[in-house]
This record gives structure tokens, sequence and C-alpha cells, in this order.
């Protein structure tokens, strides 16, 4: 049996190559309909900003609303969690590259063949590599981004699930850690994680890219996040990308908001080199 921590694949590419790069900022935009999302939009168009996309407007508005948006120029990050048969998911992630995304999520418990599928077929569809021949310097495809647990685990509904899958029960952190420290070989850029995970990720692999939700402004309203950091505390840990919703979405002033973070966000992190 192969061991947890035998390199599969090669190492993929390093973020360390491309420099330090600041910790990007991604609003949430949990709206249930469109219309209220392309408001914060259309306000905060000049600021540099990714916008996260997730089941709920996605449902609401579908695929074509999306590809508008990247057609006018906003930079989305499509937050719908993929897991299923291999196959599956490598198809639908070749239907959200085709809506010009920049990154999107899948689950890592869906295991490296399913990730490979979903690596290989992005590399060979999109960008047109294959063996022997150069890619365009024009294509881009999106990141992945792997899904770990999920932080709505408390420990003793983990036990019950890591119980049922393995017959013995698991600490949430070590479960973290063992699927972050395969995520890379596995294929995905980077993992979404905790504030307080950022560490636990970053001893397991320096080079992934993380992104961060569980973002709170100083002063801001923590709402049902249980543990929050400031976007500056998550950028001097090392976030690679911070998320933030409510506190600019339920601002009547969204873009003084994003602001104040943007100039928060000042620490220099390594950003993931997306293959051309
Ligand atoms: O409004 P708020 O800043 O809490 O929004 C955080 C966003 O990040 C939401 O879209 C939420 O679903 C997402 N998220 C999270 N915690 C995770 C994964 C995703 O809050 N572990």
């Amino acid at each position: 049996m192969r061991s947890l921590r035998e390199p599969t694949k090669r190492l993929l590419k390093s973020p360390a190559k491309s420099g330090p790069k600041k910790t990007e900022l991604i609003v949430a935009l949990d709206f249930p309909e469109g219309e209220s999302a392309l408001k914060v939009m259309r306000t905060c168009a000049d600021l540099p900003v990714v916008w996260k996309i997730g089941s709920e407007l996605f449902l609401a508005e579908g695929p074509d609303w999306v590809r508008e948006r990247t057609k006018e120029g906003f930079r989305i990050f499509l937050d719908l969690k993929f897991h299923d048969i291999p196959n599956t998911v490598m198809k639908s992630a070749v239907q959200a590259a085709s809506l010009g995304i920049e990154m999107f999520t899948l689950h890592l418990a869906g295991g490296p063949n399913m990730i490979r599928a979903v690596r290989d077929e992005l590399e060979k569809k999109v960008t047109g590599k294959k063996e022997g021949k150069r890619p365009s310097s024009e294509a881009r495809r999106p990141l992945i981004l792997g899904v770990s647990v999920l932080t709505s685990f408390d420990q003793p509904t983990w036990d019950d699930v890591s119980f049922a899958v393995g017959g013995k029960t698991a600490k949430v952190a070590d479960s973290v850690k063992r699927l972050v420290s395969q995520a890379r070989y596995w294929g995905v850029d980077g993992v979404v994680c905790s504030p307080h995970e950022i560490k636990t990720v970053r001893a397991a692999d320096p080079l992934l890219f993380t992104v961060v939700p569980g973002i709170r402004p100083k002063g801001a309203k923590a709402g049902d996040q249980a543990r929050v950091m400031t976007p500056k505390e998550a950028a001097t840990l090392g976030a690679g990308a911070i998320v933030c919703g409510r506190p600019v979405t339920e601002s009547k002033t969204p873009k003084t908001v994003i602001e104040k973070i943007l100039r928060e966000l000042d620490t220099p992190v390594g950003m993931p080199v997306k293959e051309s």
C-alpha cells in the first residue's frame, strides 16, 4: 500500500518563482440575485478585487451571468466546491473554465484521481499544453483550490464522519494537515483554510496558495464566523488571499470598506504561477 506522504507526482510549479506579491482581496457576493451583487461590483469596478460567486448566486443567475461579468473584466472566483467522480468533476471544471473565471474550488476528499483528471484536462483544453507543444502565452487556466475539512465541522461532528469513513476518529487539525500535505501532489494550486489553519497549511506545504475566509476588519461584526482575524493579521501569517463578505456587502459604503481593507493588505506574500 502507498504511504500517505509518498509523493505521487512531480512537484508542481512553485509560487515562489513569481516573486513576492501582496495578499489579494476576495469579496464574497452572497446575494440571492444578481442585481444587488452587480450594484456592489459596479461601485467598486476600479478596485483590485476578486469577486466570489457561490452556489446561491450561481443558481439564481446561471453561467451566462458569470460569463457577462468576466467579459466586463471582473475577476471571478467560482466557489461551487465540486465533489463527484473524476469524469463528472473534470467536465464541470472545463465548463467553469470556459466562463473566463480566475479560480474555482473542489473538495480534496474527491481524491487524487478526481483532481488529476481536472488538472490534466484543464491544461490540455484551456492552455493547449501537450507533450512537445508550446502553449499559447495568452491562454490561462483557472487556479484549482482544494477544500479540506469545512470549518463548520466541530470536533464531535468530525468524530462522527471520520469514524464512519475510517473506523476511528481523527482530530480536525490532523485531517487538515494530512489532506493539505498531499494537495499539490494531487494537482491543486492552493487550498481554502481558516485563518487559524494558515500556519498548519504553510508548515505542511509552504508553496500552497492559501485562500482564507473568516476575515473581519477591526470593529466589524463577526456574524456567524466563530474565530475571525483582521486582514492584516491574516496577511502577516502569509495568506495568499483573504475572503471577506458581509462587512462589505452589508455596508452602505462598500467601496470605503474595500479601500480600507486594501490599505491594510501590505504584506508581501507568494502568489502561484499560473501556467500558460
Ligand atoms: O460574510 P463572510 O465574510 O462571513 O463570508 C465568508 C464567505 O466565505 C462565505 O461565502 C462563506 O460561505 C465562505 N466560507 C467560509 N468558511 C469556509 C469556507 C468558505 O466562510 N471555511
